[in-house]
């Protein structure tokens, strides 16, 4: 896609973050936005920001974990402007520790989140979009970490994989059906978001119980320490959501599928080179 004005743009996540520089940017293009997020405040605030810019905005509130919702998105979307031209499958969480520590609790928030929220985008948005007329672009949000292998944050980094690879298999499909869909999967380094707060959207019924030396928790070593405390100063030094944004708009415009910082290209080169040459996981720490 190449012209974005008057078009519509549909952004999970859109109430934070890079989900908002997201929004910021399609509305400088002169695009109309359906706006996504579970935190309803914060999605009526940015709605209304856009709004008395001179922006058509449309706020929906959604928890992309649950089908019926992404599905309502998706049916409003279509019943207000008939046609989709950019979907953000964007929203996210961070949680997790060790692949054993993590709870059942984590795994199930993160992947039906991370995971289960881009499937939902696809599965209602897709079908849709291959019967309107017009090209679209679709952009799914997984991180670097779903490039690239590590210690720490597994839970996080197996929804990001899983994300890569679902964003690979749907830019085949769409190919080979000769759809005018592209796919774009984006994986940011560090962002200047809330992203560490993750926990303020968790439900209740997903949160943990308050335990104390979990079966099989042991302290963390000086390394994982170091690496954690690094990652929240990366994320605070990060990048701006509308840099990044820019970015992304530039990528659909070349009609690019990988969208990653040139900075993390030793970590996706190693882990490239790790499984071409057979050799067991390199152990690269963030620094
Ligand atoms: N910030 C970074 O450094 C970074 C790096 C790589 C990837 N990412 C990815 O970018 C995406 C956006 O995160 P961010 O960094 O802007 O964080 P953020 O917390 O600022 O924004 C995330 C948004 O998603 C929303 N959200 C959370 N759960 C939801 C749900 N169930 N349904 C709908 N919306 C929900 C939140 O309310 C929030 O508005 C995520 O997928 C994240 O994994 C972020």
């Amino acid at each position: 896609m190449k012209t974005f004005q008057g078009k519509v743009a549909v952004i999970t996540g859109a109430a934070s973050g890079i989900g908002r520089g997201l929004a910021e940017h399609c509305v400088k293009e002169g695009m109309k936005v359906v706006l996504a997020d579970i935190e309803e405040q914060a999605l009526l605030q940015v709605s209304q920001e856009l709004t008395a810019q001179g922006a058509q905005t449309l706020a929906i509130p959604t928890d992309v974990s649950q089908a019926a919702e992404v599905e309502t998105l998706a049916r409003k979307a279509f019943e207000t402007y008939s046609e989709v031209h950019l979907l953000f499958n964007n929203a996210g969480v961070g949680a997790g520790k060790t692949a054993w520590e993590s709870t059942l609790a984590d795994w199930e928030w993160v992947l039906g989140v991370n995971l289960w929220g881009v499937i939902h985008g696809i599965h209602f948005f897709v079908p849709r979009m291959l019967e309107q007329r017009a090209e679209s672009h679709i952009v799914n949000t997984s991180s670097v970490a779903g490039l690239t292998s590590g210690p720490g944050l597994s839970v996080y980094k197996a929804s990001k994989h899983a994300v890569v690879s679902l964003s690979e298999t749907l830019y085949h499909e769409l190919t080979l059906r000769n759809a005018s869909i592209g796919v774009s999967v984006l994986c940011p380094g560090y962002v200047k978001t809330r992203i560490q707060d993750s926990q303020r959207n968790r439900p209740v019924r997903l949160q943990n119980a308050p335990v104390e030396n979990a079966p099989g928790e042991t302290k963390s070593s000086p390394q994982e320490e170091a690496g954690r405390q690094f990652i929240l100063q990366a994320i605070q030094r990060g990048e701006s959501p509308q840099h990044l944004a820019a970015t992304v708009f530039e990528a659909i415009r070349e009609k690019r599928f990988y969208i990653y910082p040139q900075t993390f290209k030793t970590g996706i080169q190693t882990r490239m080179e790790d499984i071409l040459g057979q050799r067991n996981p390199t152990l690269l720490l963030p620094h």
